[in-house]
């Protein structure tokens, strides 16, 4: 998720990426016919509005299907326009907002949408404008100093949504997320009952980490919120069970998504909850990382080394330190396919740092040289929203095309993705 980045400023929204503008009439080409066309020498996110669209629909129908519950997409994972209207269109109508300009965009884009501020420490002026002049009614917050700021700040409005973010213990997620926010049980259990005094919808939230593998924690997650709100002894409006769905990367398939749901089921079933009590989500990574990938062309080779034009400031952060490795297939546009035995490869990004490494390994065929372009699959989530502008690379262009994504997720019926 580019946490593991130690240095360059991360990048305001769509810096650098170059849309294509009003998409022109017609089907969307396919990846390897925008490749013929543009023949890109900065890197290419190939978006996949079929595939976004029926992701979400997927997901959104499973989780209704399942608790009844409102999917809240956390724009943090991928902000692009493209993206977001694919997102709506597959029936996204609840966002999890985490800044002001998160907020702006959505608002912007979607009037009608509920938002969600889903961040558990804010600015003063971020709540102030988020709910007087953005609507929004709902604060995530895990301390007391967090509930006097929002109490302060909007004036002790009489329409809040307070939900207590809950600290988990750190689990085994490919992406922790148990240190920074939280409350722990006894906090929550005081904060609960401070934030009822006033809200007039008291929700708990947690997150279980990233690309959580073992639906079991979302059932673990439950019990422990269940324990709290029983311990505080009030009722709630809501309960948020997060994020962290995954998706497959290569080696990794995770249990389909029915089986998440099923967990989160069964975890509610043991709840005392009120009935009008409503089930929210935050699914990032689920909804898009399959429908963006990514078109790189090859520099330079060195034996097992190949020297691509985007790396760990760009669109592939997650490839370095943190060494996810993503689908990749060779695109020779003006030629018949290699049919070269596979082999396996690094990749060096484009910028002058050392640091400037995907270890991978990056699977193609083994006559890959400079001149070839690379589709890298799966980088939807927390790629081209970590983009920066170090040593001058951050362009890079955005084609919409009609491919189905380089590698499926367990759970998801995109049949009908192709468009
Ligand atoms: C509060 C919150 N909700 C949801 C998400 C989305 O998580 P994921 O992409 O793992 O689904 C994040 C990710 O950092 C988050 O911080």
């Amino acid at each position: 998720m580019g946490y593991a980045r130690s240095r360059s400023a991360v990048a305001p929204l769509r810096r650098g990426l170059a849309a294509a503008g009003p998409r022109p009439a017609g089907p969307r080409p396919s990846v390897l016919q925008a490749t013929a066309l543009h023949r890109p020498e900065e890197p290419m996110l190939c978006v996949r509005p079929g595939v976004l669209a029926e992701t979400a629909r997927s997901f959104v129908a499973a989780f209704g299907a399942a608790v009844g519950g409102d999917v809240l997409y956390a724009v943090k994972c991928n902000p692009d326009t493209t993206v977001l209207r694919a997102l709506w269109a597959g029936g996204v109508r609840h966002f999890d907002v985490a800044s002001p300009g998160e907020i702006r965009l959505i608002r912007q884009m979607f009037p009608d949408a509920v938002l969600h501020y889903m961040h558990p420490v804010k600015g003063r002026q971020a709540i102030r404008a988020a709910y007087e002049q953005y609507g929004v009614r709902d604060f995530v917050l895990d301390s007391m100093e967090e509930l006097e700021k929002i109490r302060q700040e909007t004036g002790d409005a009489a329409d809040l949504g307070l939900v207590v973010r809950l600290a988990l213990p750190k689990g085994n997620a490919v992406y922790d997320l148990s240190g920074k926010f939280g409350a722990p049980a006894a906090e929550a259990v005081a904060l609960l009952r401070a934030a009822r005094a006033v809200a007039p919808k008291l929700g708990v939230s947690f997150h279980v980490g990233s690309q959580m593998l073992d639906p079991a924690a979302y059932e673990r997650a439950i019990a422990l919120a269940g324990a709290v709100i029983a311990e505080a002894g009030v009722a709630i409006d809501v309960l948020d069970v997060g994020g962290g769905f995954p998706v497959s990367y290569p080696g990794v398939t995770p249990p389909p998504l029915g089986d998440f749901m099923a967990a989160i089921a069964r975890g509610i079933a043991t709840l005392d909850l009120p009935a009008h009590c409503r089930i929210w989500c935050e699914p990032g990574r689920a909804l898009v990382a399959p429908g963006v990938s990514l078109v790189v062309r090859i520099t330079k080779r060195r034996g097992d080394e190949l020297y691509i034009t985007d790396g760990v400031y760009g669109s592939l952060s997650d490839a370095g330190v943190p060494g996810f490795r993503f689908p990749a297939r060779l695109l020779r546009p003006f030629e018949p396919m290699s049919e070269a035995p596979v082999a396996a490869f690094a990749f060096y990004g484009p910028t002058c740092d050392s640091a400037d490494r995907m270890n991978g390994p990056f699977l193609l065929p083994s006559d890959a040289r400079e001149g070839d372009w690379i589709e890298l699959g799966q980088l939807g989530a927390y790629g081209s929203c970590l983009r920066t502008a170090f040593n001058g690379f951050e362009q890079a262009r955005v084609v919409e095309v009609a491919d189905p994504p380089l590698l499926e997720t367990p759970g998801y019926d995109l049949a009908a993705s192709a468009a």
